[in-house]
């Protein structure tokens, strides 16, 4: 079996390249992480994916005059790995049209909510403001706009009376661990496939749509 050649794009701490990495250890996995970009040279990731025995780059997008000569830059790293897909996991820079362009079909997202609620940042503050009972988060291909694209997977966590901003973000952050290297799984082994805004193909629904009870997400507070 021939392995897609995968890199994760990081610009933090890197707890889904590491749910990622782990996952891509098992030999049968579809994706090898062949590499690890951050556009932080001091994002604690990249010393995480050493230590992992990951190969690392860093290209520093404040050294470049605009978005698309960073992308160049980003690009020319990609291709001197041979990468053949792309995982962005807590990569907090926008794309041009040209690099979507170039990755289009090929690049995978997590975002911490159920889209297409709560596009952007800051989703688990938005979400306790407006009392939503449900709040998740989601694995999509990436589109030019920010946080569109089609869906692979996505995990519903309850929101509960006592939830903070940080407890909310814990509970979606596990699930994000589990359904990244589910979609991956999904999409490197070619299972599902795209039509229009939809993936399709998945073996089964619980492969794409995790529904978290209360009791797996977090502990009942006994009154
Ligand atoms: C994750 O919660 C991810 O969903 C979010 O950043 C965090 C990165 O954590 N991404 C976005 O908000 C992108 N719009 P990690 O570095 O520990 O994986």
């Amino acid at each position: 079996m021939t392995r897609l050649r995968t890199a994760i794009l990081i610009s933090g701490r890197g707890s889904n390249m590491d749910a990622l990495i782990a996952a891509a250890k098992d030999p049968s996995f579809p994706a090898e992480i062949a590499l690890v970009l951050s556009n932080r040279p001091d994002a604690p990731g990249l010393a995480k994916a050493k230590a992992a025995g990951v190969a690392t780059a860093a290209v520093d997008h404040k050294i470049y005059a605009g978005r698309e000569e960073f992308e160049r830059s980003v690009q020319i790293v990609l291709e001197t790995y041979r990468i053949q897909f792309i995982c962005l996991a807590g990569f907090m820079r926008m794309f041009t049209p040209w690099f979507v362009g170039r990755w289009g079909g090929r690049m995978l997202n997590v975002h911490p909510a159920l889209l297409p609620a709560y596009r952007g940042l800051d989703t688990h503050e938005r979400a306790l403001a407006d009392g939503v009972k449900i709040h998740g988060a989601t694995v999509h291909f990436v589109a030019p706009e920010m946080d569109e694209g089609p869906i692979v997977a996505q995990a519903a966590v309850p929101v509960l009376d006592e939830d903070t901003p940080q407890t909310l973000a814990a509970r979606v952050l596990m699930q994000e661990h589990l359904i990244y290297p589910m979609a991956l799984r999904l999409v490197a082994s070619g299972a599902v496939r795209v039509e229009g805004n939809r993936v399709l193909g998945a073996p089964t629904a619980q492969e794409t749509a995790l529904i978290v009870p209360d009791a797996a997400a977090a502990p009942r507070r006994i009154s």
